[in-house]
């Protein structure tokens, strides 16, 4: 694979196309030139496969910014940021806006007025939905406007693989320290997959939108797109990450041995479906006063005991007693791919399993997305902004995603005046050093598959010290062995995720192993109860660079 001394240059450039990405580059179009780039097509993203919708303060008479934003506390268990907390829940009706605005089709009852949804962990219906397809929608009404726009390049099947920061060669070594001045990113090495060439892509600022890192577990609603890039090149560059212990695993996936990932939306517990075990017992009645609509964390666990306890592979959610016409109306996606697995919710409960669903920790950021290296911002699920705290209110992401990306926006076009043009001057070219063809495929594949499953089995929704160190020693072997490789062969797509995996992995770990408590997501049965006094913080850390 040769390397092309080829060099784009942009004034910004934004790393990932879903909701995050695509607003922000919508919001700084008219003031600059900026790339979008998207390891895939344009819209292969998490946001296209969001079902349950938007959360936000729509309906005054029943709800009001303090309820929503009581409720996202709530479900941080002590750790939300109370700004960050304020600033996005006050957002929320702008920020619906402007997506009706570039036409999202969000729907609406007989008066005309936004229907809103319930989920888990919300006192009311507060959340914006266009049926249960609302990621498509919005993804497709974003992409549309992304690609006519003049100022906007796609760069579709052009993955990220490093950052390139001032002072470091493209390995990262090198003198510029975290905060230095002299650490400062300039731009990012992409690899063209349909070329198979690395080239250096300049920016003066360059903003993560890479989303989650679902593809770290077995069992995820996911889509292979996530395997945590964003979160990995940034710790490599020295950036600050927090809270990546809190893993959020969604209560209910489609349990079907042909069903890949497939989300059953908690819009359908919104609706009234009800959780039962095999016997047709309602666990959730006496876990929690909200019964199936507890926060997730406190459902994912109830989930976890009663399959530990009774040895079944699944739990049911019950929606029989709801009107027919009602189910196939509202939730037509799921209803029908339920049917094509054979089966019908209407008249059988829906066979489900908890799966990996959302990082609530990520790349530590401010109230404008800016991140702990000059130019370099984080939106959207890479993100660490402080508004989830201990655990994901339900459909706050997306919400998360749209507001913090105007933020960022607005700061990018400050920066743009602050920020010198000389950056392009330094960028080394990427280095091959004397790498060849990848001879051994399988490596990779055997690599992914055991990270995925120790990561399922050890680092799960209940946790102990003594298989997090189990899996710690076995990320670090599976570490320094894709460390040797990385050098040694030309990269793939395969091989660069193999690498952000493996770095995401141990970063959860390491955060679980130094969390001495349980709190929302996090819970270890070594330390079952909330620490206040000792842990009401976030888990921060960072490499050193040498
Ligand atoms: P994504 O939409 O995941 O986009 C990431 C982008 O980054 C992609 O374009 C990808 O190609 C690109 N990328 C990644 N790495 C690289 C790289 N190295 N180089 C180049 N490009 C790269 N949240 C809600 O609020 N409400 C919901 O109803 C809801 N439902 C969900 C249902 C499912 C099945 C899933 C999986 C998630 C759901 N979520 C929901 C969560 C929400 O969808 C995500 O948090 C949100 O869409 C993330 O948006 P994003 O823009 O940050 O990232
Ligand atoms: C869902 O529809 O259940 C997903 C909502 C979310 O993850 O916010």
């Amino acid at each position: 694979m040769p390397v092309t001394s080829r060099t784009d240059s942009f004034d910004v450039l934004v790393i990932g196309s879903g909701i995050a990405g695509l607003t922000y580059a919508l919001d700084v179009a008219d003031h600059a030139r900026i790339a979008v780039l998207s390891k895939r097509v344009l819209s292969e993203t998490a946001t296209r496969y969001a079902q349950g919708g938007v959360a936000a303060v729509l309906d005054p008479l029943h709800d009001s910014m303090e309820a929503h934003v009581q409720d996202t506390l709530t479900a941080g268990a002590g750790l939300c940021r109370q700004d960050a907390v304020e600033m996005v829940v006050r957002s929320g009706p702008a920020a619906i806006d402007r997506l009706l605005e570039r036409g999202v089709p969000f729907a609406r009852d007989a008066s005309g007025e936004l229907e809103l949804t319930r989920e888990g962990g919300h006192s009311t219906r507060r959340v914006a939905h266009h049926a249960d397809l609302t990621g498509e929608a919005i993804e497709l009404a974003l992409a549309e406007r992304v690609r006519s726009h003049p100022n906007i390049t796609v760069l579709e099947n052009h993955l990220a693989v490093d950052l390139i920061t001032r002072g470091r060669t493209a390995r990262g070594t090198g003198k510029a320290a975290p905060g230095s001045k002299n650490d400062r990113v300039l731009g990012v090495y992409v690899l063209d997959v349909n070329a198979r060439v690395v080239r250096p892509v300049t920016a003066r600022v360059v903003c993560l939108a890479t989303g989650g890192s679902g593809k770290t577990y077995i069992y995820t609603t996911n889509p292979d797109i996530a395997t945590g890039d964003g979160v990995a090149m940034a710790w490599r560059r020295g950036a600050r990450i927090a809270n990546m212990e809190f893993v959020q695993f969604h209560p209910t996936c489609l349990y079907h041995p042909k069903a890949k990932n497939f989300l059953i939306s908690e819009a359908l517990r919104g609706e009234g479906g009800i959780l039962r075990n095999r016997r047709g017992v309602p666990f959730m009645a006496d876990q929690h006063p909200l019964k199936d609509l507890a926060p997730r964390d406190i459902v994912s666990r109830a989930i976890d005991a009663e399959l530990k306890q009774s040895g079944e592979e699944c739990v049911y959610l019950d929606m029989t007693h709801l009107p027919p016409d009602f189910l196939a109306e509202r939730i037509p996606t799921i209803h029908a791919t339920c049917l094509g697995f054979g089966v019908d919710m209407r008249t059988q409960p829906i066979p489900v399993v908890p799966a990996a669903h959302y990082q609530c920790g990520g790349v530590q950021v401010n109230l404008d997305g800016e991140t702990s290296i000059r130019g370099l911002l984080a939106i959207g699920e890479c993100s660490c902004t402080g508004l989830h705290g201990a655990n994901r209110l339900a459909s706050n992401s997306l919400l998360e995603a749209a507001v913090y990306a105007e933020r960022a926006a607005s700061k990018t076009i400050k920066l743009l005046q602050e920020l010198p043009t000389d950056g392009a001057l330094d960028v080394p070219e990427w280095d091959t050093g004397s790498a060849g063809d990848p001879d051994e495929a399988v490596v990779v594949t055997q690599s992914w598959d055991e990270i995925r499953r120790l990561m399922w089995n050890y680092v799960g929704i209940v946790r102990n010290t003594r298989r997090l160190l189990r899996a710690k020693r076995r990320l670090e072997l599976i570490n320094q062995e894709v460390r040797e490789d990385y050098w040694r062969f030309y990269l793939t797509p395969d091989l660069v995720e193999l690498r952000n995996i493996t770095t995401v992995a141990l970063l959860i770990v390491e955060a679980a192993l130094s969390r001495q408590e349980s709190r929302g997501l996090h819970y270890s049965s070594d330390y079952p109860e909330t620490d206040d006094e000792h842990w009401r913080h976030d888990t921060v850390t960072w490499r050193a660079l040498s």
